[in-house]
């Protein structure tokens, strides 16, 4: 097992490398097959929704099942919850009853895109709302003690890359910790380019560490947005899934440890399959299509072949089968 001898806190005077939270993919098999490599200094967990009734604990332990091991994955990856929710005091319980089961950092999502959490006001719709976005900061941050920390999670805007600098000095404001910028807006779904030049610019007027995140899918791509953005600390999401490996490099430019794991891609899926059954997940024919999800960012950045075979499988055998050939 690789040691992690980081502090969960994000250190404003050291460089860091964060596993993105994606939901229904990088779950918590999947951050612990990721964090095999030992490179991540931590991840965000998918985010746990929180509407008027209280978030309650199996809901919590079911998709964060780190918070039972100290909030670390199988291979000692510290794991921060994250939350999306509209209304103040609600999402502030849910941090609370978090932190009571053991989580030791809070993330707060204000970039999701999806019709569905933004109808209830929920993820990027807040984005058009600044002082909402400081009234929830504020609750949560006054709900946890003081030495969690309380980061937040935003795009550059809802329609416009300029809507960041309200809304990131609102965040400062009330009292968050560490801002992850995905440099794009809701608007922009996930298209590229990320407008990572607007990070840099939130970097100059806030105190506060920036996280710069968005398309950064390969060590030339990470170089282009360590010089673009001027951050010291970076989130990686989809580039993490396409190869696994990819941490280890950003990692070694980063002058953080980390080792390469074995890209063969049926042990890979195997792995995953055993840390599913080790949080007592269910094989579902959700399972092979998140696999296959996967899989295919893997095939469309030339890290695997033969997925147009691959996608056909229904089975995790057939699945198991297709990869050997
Ligand atoms: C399928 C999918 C699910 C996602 N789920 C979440 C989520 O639960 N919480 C969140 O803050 N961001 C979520 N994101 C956004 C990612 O964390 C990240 O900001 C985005 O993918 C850009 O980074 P990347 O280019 O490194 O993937 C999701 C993205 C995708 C594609």
């Amino acid at each position: 097992m690789f040691e992690y001898s980081h502090l969960f806190m994000l250190d404003p005077a050291k460089p860091a490398l964060i596993l993105a939270p994606m939901q229904g993919i990088i779950d918590a098999p999947m951050r612990a097959l990721l964090s095999e490599s030992g490179a991540f200094t931590f991840g965000v967990s998918e985010y746990i929704r929180v509407s008027v009734d209280p978030v309650p604990a199996k809901v919590f332990l079911r998709d964060v099942p780190e918070l039972n091991t100290d909030s670390k994955t199988p291979n000692g990856m510290p794991v921060q919850v994250q939350l999306l929710g509209g209304e103040p005091n609600c999402v502030a319980d849910a941090a609370k009853t978090a932190c009571e089961l053991g989580a030791q950092a809070i993330d707060l999502n204000f970039g999701c895109p999806a019709k569905t959490v933004n109808r209830r006001e929920g993820g990027a719709i807040l984005l058009k709302d600044p002082a909402r976005i400081r009234e929830i900061v504020k609750a949560v941050r006054e709900s946890v003690p003081q030495p969690i920390p309380i980061s937040v999670k935003l795009r550059l805007g809802w329609e416009s890359v300029d809507e960041i600098h309200l809304n990131a000095r609102m965040c400062v404001e009330a009292g968050a910790s560490w801002l992850t910028i995905h440099a794009r807006t809701k608007t922009q779904g996930y298209a590229p380019p990320a407008i990572w030049h607007k990070i840099a610019e939130v970097r100059r007027e806030v105190k506060i560490p920036v996280v710069a995140n968005g398309d950064i899918w390969t060590v030339d791509d990470f170089l282009r947005c360590r010089d673009v953005t001027g951050c010291d600390h970076f989130m990686i999401g989809r580039g993490a899934l396409a190869n696994p490996n990819l941490s280890v490099q950003i990692a070694k430019e980063l002058g953080l440890p980390g080792r390469e794991i074995d890209l063969n891609w049926l042990g890979l899926v195997n792995r995953l399959l055993q840390y599913g059954e080790m949080h007592g997940y269910r094989v579902t024919k959700g399972t092979v299509s998140h696999i296959k999800e996967w899989l295919r960012l893997a095939s469309d950045r030339g890290m695997l072949t033969d997925f147009d075979e691959i996608k056909k499988a229904t089975t995790i055998e057939e699945l198991r089968y297709l990869l050997v050939r």
